[in-house]
């Protein structure tokens, strides 16, 4: 009797010992089960592996961590550390699934080094890898007896490391005022939490930031209606968007980033903060890991590289700084960025239309959905707006302070509305541009057929620079006249004062700017002395400022909308206010023009009145 207790009781051994292997080896850990170095789990579909890891070969000081089975080990990607705080001796420690449903990571036998910090009075708990890298711990039905479905205590997706994977939140719960955020490691070796996190902030409108410690370095700008952040058009790159959906999620208990495969993905992809302080695409395609882009890139990408009310420009490999309209550059005592000429008056209602990447929310309003125009009384009706933009699903959005961190794109961008000092009505502002212009033009022919009749065959000469009445940078094209194929290109200086502001100064006139700073007025336009190779086209072609081409489309209205083409959107004109042009401007445009425009998302075109 006792040899048969002893054999069944060795049975009983053998069974259970296979049992333990088999959860090792396979995707989950049952209650009572551990785990030592050498043992891993592996998710279902053999995609992801968790188990001992030594970021420095040889040593023994380790982690317990998931990583992509398929990578080799010398390049093994960890995507998941359970205790960054705190290594332990590899040799020594074991991860043990304990009978009420904590997982603890016990160093040198009995030290814990980590846990989950769960506890379950049931005995159905049970931990598993997926095949998405969450290590889920569960237990079956709520308390309800609901056979079948599990109720999860405890997800490592909860306890993000560096690395978001798709199913995986960047947020913030505020019902259990959980963050989800990432933080890099400290080095290539040494896991434990870095300078840097990607998190979300909730101040204003949500938006992520990448920060160095308590600076920040990056900013994504908030999540707009085309379903992308605002400050990273390459996120939704086309490779990616075939195989991943992006989610933004604000609500009243929660909001969150995430990305999810798309049916039929056939690629993994991972996002890493990584330790140099770059968040990074990655994504495993033919055997190999393939970098899509990371941030921040280029110098505008850097948090208010520009300073306050400043918009950053990368062009070919060149940063610029433009100050907004009716800002200029603060004086050189250390602070960077624009100052308004003249302060806000509450009475203010003028707006300009800006295409870029949405400035700081911290400080901005939510005013919830409304059409564009009701966004624009909210604003013009309170002192403290300075601007203003439709962002996806918050609707109007207003801003107060100084505006940080914006920057163009060469394609992408949100709209936004920055107030102006100075009040104006739409028609009234057409009447303004269009009568000067009418009148000039008959001075100019008056001007013009007198000098004729007095000169008689005299050549006449170009009125040079600085003579010219308004602007001593300015010479004038005028009309050519038709009988008279002339070497008369220039005749005399003449300047449309649209209104005693320099800024409103209607340049139907060639503008030779000796200046290159283009931090004064960024709505005036014209060729400047950069790119003198293309003096000579342009030298043809006259310049008008924004102001008149948004007032010639009615503010860029789809009704005036022609088409689009190579360089953007089609503009028609009215032709009330270029009766001139029959004679003189006649499908010009100048191509310096057509660059700043496209780079803020139009171009114009001017086209004969319909
Ligand atoms: C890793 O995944 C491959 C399939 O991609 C599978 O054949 C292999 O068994 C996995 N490794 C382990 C240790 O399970
Ligand atoms: C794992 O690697 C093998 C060989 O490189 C590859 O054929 C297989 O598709 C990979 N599995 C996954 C899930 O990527
Ligand atoms: C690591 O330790 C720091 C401070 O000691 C703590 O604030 C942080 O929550 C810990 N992180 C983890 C992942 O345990
Ligand atoms: C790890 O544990 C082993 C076995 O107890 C011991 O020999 C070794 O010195 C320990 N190493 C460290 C770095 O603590
Ligand atoms: C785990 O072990 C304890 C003590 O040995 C036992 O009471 C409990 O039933 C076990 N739990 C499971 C799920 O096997
Ligand atoms: C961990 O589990 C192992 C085997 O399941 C057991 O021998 C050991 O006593 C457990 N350690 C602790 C500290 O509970
Ligand atoms: C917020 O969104 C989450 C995810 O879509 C959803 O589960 C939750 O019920 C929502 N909460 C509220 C209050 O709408
Ligand atoms: C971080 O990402 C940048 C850009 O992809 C890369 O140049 C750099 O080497 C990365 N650093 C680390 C530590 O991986
Ligand atoms: C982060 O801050 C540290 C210390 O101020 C600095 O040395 C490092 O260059 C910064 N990193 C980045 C990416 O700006
Ligand atoms: C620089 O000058 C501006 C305007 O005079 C002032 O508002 C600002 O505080 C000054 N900044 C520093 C750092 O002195
Ligand atoms: C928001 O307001 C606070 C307090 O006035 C100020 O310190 C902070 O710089 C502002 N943030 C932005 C982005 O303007």
């Amino acid at each position: 009797m006792a040899r048969m207790q002893r054999f069944l009781f060795q049975f009983l051994n053998i069974l259970a010992a296979i049992s333990i292997v088999h959860c090792q080896s396979g995707d989950s850990l049952t209650p009572n089960s551990s785990l030592r170095n050498g043992q891993s789990l592996t998710s279902p579909g053999g995609i992801f592996q968790l188990g001992f890891f030594t970021p420095i070969s040889g040593s023994v000081q380790g982690y317990i961590a998931i990583w992509y089975n398929n990578s080799s080990v010398t390049e093994r990607k960890v995507v998941w550390i359970a205790n960054r705080n705190q290594s332990v001796n590899t040799s020594t420690s074991i991860l043990n699934f304990t009978s009420h449903g904590n997982l603890i990571l016990f160093d040198k036998g009995t030290d814990v080094s980590w846990s989950t910090g769960t506890s379950t009075a049931q005995n159905s708990a049970q931990l598993q890898l997926k095949d998405s890298g969450n290590l889920v711990l569960t237990v079956a039905g709520g308390s309800d007896g609901n056979g079948g479905s599990k109720e999860t205590l405890w997800q490592s997706f909860d306890h993000p490391s560096d690395t978001l994977l798709p199913g995986m939140r960047l947020g913030v719960d505020y019902r259990t005022n959980t963050l989800w955020q990432l933080v890099s490691w400290k080095s290539v070796t040494n896991p434990s939490p870095g300078s840097y996190a990607f998190k979300m902030e909730t101040r204003g409108v949500p938006e992520i930031f990448l920060w160095n410690d308590s600076s920040k370095i990056f900013r994504t700008g908030p999540w707009n209606d085309k379903g992308s952040f605002s400050g990273n058009p390459r996120m939704k790159n086309r490779d990616i968007s075939s195989q991943l959906e992006f989610n933004f999620v604000s609500n009243s208990s929660m909001v969150y980033y995430s990305t999810q495969y798309k049916v039929g993905w056939s690629v993994l992809t991972r996002a890493v903060m990584n330790a140099s302080g770059q968040y990074e695409r990655w994504n495993w395609e033919s055997g190999g890991w393939l970098h899509f882009w990371s941030v921040p890139e280029e110098d505008c990408d850097r948090y208010a590289s520009c300073g306050r009310n400043s918009i950053c420009t990368w062009d070919y490999s060149i940063k610029s700084c433009d100050c907004l309209e009716g800002f200029a550059p603060a004086p050189k005592n250390g602070s960077l960025g624009c100052d308004r000429k003249k302060p806000l008056s509450c009475a203010s209602n003028r707006v300009l239309k800006v295409i870029a990447k949405l400035p700081d929310t911290e400080n901005a309003t939510i005013r919830g959905l409304m059409s564009l125009g009701a966004c624009n009384d909210v604003c013009t009706n309170d002192c403290s707006c300075v601007a203003y933009a439709l962002v996806g699903e918050n609707g109007c959005v207003t801003w107060e302070g100084d505006l940080l961190d914006l920057r163009n794109f060469p394609d992408g961008g949100d709209v936004l509305y920055i107030r102006l000092e100075g009040s104006s009505r739409r028609s009234k502002l057409v009447w303004e541009i269009a009568v000067p212009v009418f009148l000039a033009f008959l001075l100019l022919c008056i001007v013009f057929f007198w000098r004729r009749s007095r000169a008689g065959k005299q050549d006449c000469n170009e009125t040079g620079p600085e003579t010219s009445s308004v602007r001593d940078d300015t010479s004038l094209l005028t009309c050519p006249s038709k009988g008279d194929r002339g070497d008369c290109r220039s005749l005399s200086p003449m300047a449309f004062d649209v209104s005693d502001s320099r800024s409103r100064t209607m340049t139907m006139t060639m503008t030779r700017s000796r200046s290159r700073s283009r931090s004064i007025n960024s709505e005036t336009y014209g060729p400047s002395n950069e790119g003198a190779g293309r003096l000579d086209i342009l030298e043809a072609l006259p310049s008008y400022d924004l102001s008149t081409i948004k007032a010639a489309t009615n503010d860029f209205s789809i009704d005036n909308k022609l088409g689009e083409g190579g360089f953007g959107v089609v503009y028609m004109v009215c032709v009330h206010m270029f009766l001139a042009s029959q004679v003189i401007f006649s499908f010009l445009m100048t191509i310096n023009l057509v660059r700043k425009l496209s780079r803020m998302g139009v171009s114009v075109t001017m086209a004969r009145g319909v």
